[in-house]
């Protein structure tokens, strides 16, 4: 109903003078339609003007004002609009019967005009609220379905970005030590080149045997440097994927597993004079995927050896577990070392991203870890830190993962497999770092 244009009142009634008297107090105010039978008023209920409101007689010849009410409400066309029971029928078992089938209100017989119009007046009114609300909520609805729309577009444009970024990153990073590794091939097939002329010449001096063996020495320390960081990268994109299907999920005793997954990494720890302290509470017990969180602490630990400490600083580590109530597990893991500026905290997870380019690092190591703990273990990872005095992340991820998430628990608690997943990368000493 538009506010502007008056509201339309149908009124039903088999008797013709109550039809003319009802009518005649309604149409100063509103629109007036008129039917005496049940099955005219259906008729112009669903017609393509309906009215705003019906006022219904319940006693008629043919289809009473019940039954009209029944199909007014059964069908969505027209099941809105308000229907008052206008009768002489009014015991209390009349009036609910009338009210259960969907009618707003009922007015007795012999009807008083002002009674009428002010209970007209009030199912208008709460009419058009009604339907100023349902249009409310469609245009809400419409909204939300539009912004679902539109983020869910957003979100592939950006994994379509990210993954080219990554490409194009892979195929940067690769290109280098590759591109290195094909000079030095040349360069040293030039220097056998060069012996084998003089060898058949018949003209090969000691000292030009020494040159050679000194300069082949030497391309094969740049072959093998390069080869070795071709490798690395290799093996840092295989994880980058966070693929869970060669992990296992199960059920294991968290203290128990890093206890285990640290002797692997004592002397590491030792060697970059370390301390790692662990506080777990004791019997907690996870079914999830013990390779990938263990995989995910050994990056951390790595990259506070390698970016937190100079060589030689000893560095003071911890890793702190707490179960929440939500039966969420958080680890905290935190340095107190030289922590992360500013303006690197919100690149820190992107494929990359490193502060050590050339030596051996790759900038993926925090990438991985996202990739492992939002996708693998289902959780979220984050960071903190404050510059000068260290920097901790945040794991949180369910103690149990969500039933169907790959792998299958066996239902005893086992020791953590000590092969475990590869390290991602074999430097530092690899033997040493078997989790
Ligand atoms: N504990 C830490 N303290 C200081 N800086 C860190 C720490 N951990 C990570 N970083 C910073 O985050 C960057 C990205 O780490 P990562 O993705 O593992 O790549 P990479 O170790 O190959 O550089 C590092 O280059 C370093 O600048
Ligand atoms: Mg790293």
């Amino acid at each position: 109903m538009e506010a502007s244009a008056r509201a339309t009142v149908l009124i039903v009634d088999d008797t013709v003078d109550n039809l003319s008297l009802i009518g005649s107090f309604l149409k100063d105010l509103y629109q007036i339609k008129a039917a005496n039978n049940g099955a005219a008023a259906l008729r112009i209920a669903l017609s393509a003007s309906p009215p705003d409101l019906i006022l219904l007689d319940i006693m008629m010849p043919g289809m009473d004002g019940y039954e009209v009410c029944r199909r007014l409400k059964a069908d969505p066309r027209s099941r809105d609009i308000p229907v008052i029971f206008l009768t002489a029928r009014s015991s209390v078992d009349d009036e609910k019967f009338g009210l259960d089938l969907g009618a707003v209100d009922y007015i007795g017989k012999p009807i008083s005009p002002p009674v009428v119009l002010a209970r007209v007046k009030n199912h208008l009114s709460l009419k058009a609220s009604a339907d100023s609300l349902r249009a409310s909520l469609d245009t809400a609805r419409a909204a939300h379905a539009q912004l679902e729309k539109a983020q869910k577009h957003l979100i592939q444009t950006e994994k379509m970005a990210a993954l080219g970024q990554l490409v194009i990153g892979v195929a940067h990073e690769i290109n280098t030590p590759v591109g290195n590794a094909l000079m030095g091939a040349t360069y040293l097939a030039e220097l056998l080149d060069t012996l084998h002329g003089q060898f058949l010449d018949g003209a090969l001096r000691r000292s030009e045997l020494a040159e050679f063996l000194e300069g082949a020495r030497e391309v094969c320390g740049l072959l093998t440097t390069n080869i070795v960081r071709t490798t690395n990268l290799i093996q840092s994109f295989k994880q980058v994927a966070a693929d869970r299907s060669g992990s296992v999920r199960r059920r294991f005793d968290l203290k128990d597993y890093i206890g285990d997954a640290l002797l692997g990494i004592e002397s590491y720890l030792d060697e970059a004079e370390c301390r790692l302290t662990v506080s777990c509470p004791a019997g907690l017990v996870l079914d999830s995927h013990p390779g990938p969180l263990a995989q995910v602490l050994l990056i951390l630990v790595r990259n506070a050896v390698t970016h937190a400490y100079a060589p030689g600083q000893a560095g003071r580590l911890s890793l702190d577990v707490s179960l929440h109530e939500d039966d969420t597990v958080e680890l905290r893991f935190a340095d107190g070392g030289k922590g992360i500026a500013p303006d690197h905290l919100p690149k820190l997870f992107d494929p990359f991203f490193t502060t050590r380019r050339g030596n051996d690092s790759t900038g993926l190591g925090l990438y991985i870890a996202f990739n492992l703990v939002t996708q693998v273990l289902q959780g979220t990872i984050a960071v903190d830190s404050v510059q000068g005095s260290g920097a901790t992340f945040t794991l949180r991820f369910p103690r149990v993962l969500p039933d169907g998430d790959g792998g299958t628990a066996p239902s005893t608690i086992s020791r953590p497999d000590p092969s475990g997943e590869p390290p991602p990368s074999p430097t530092p000493p690899q033997a040493q770092l078997v989790w």
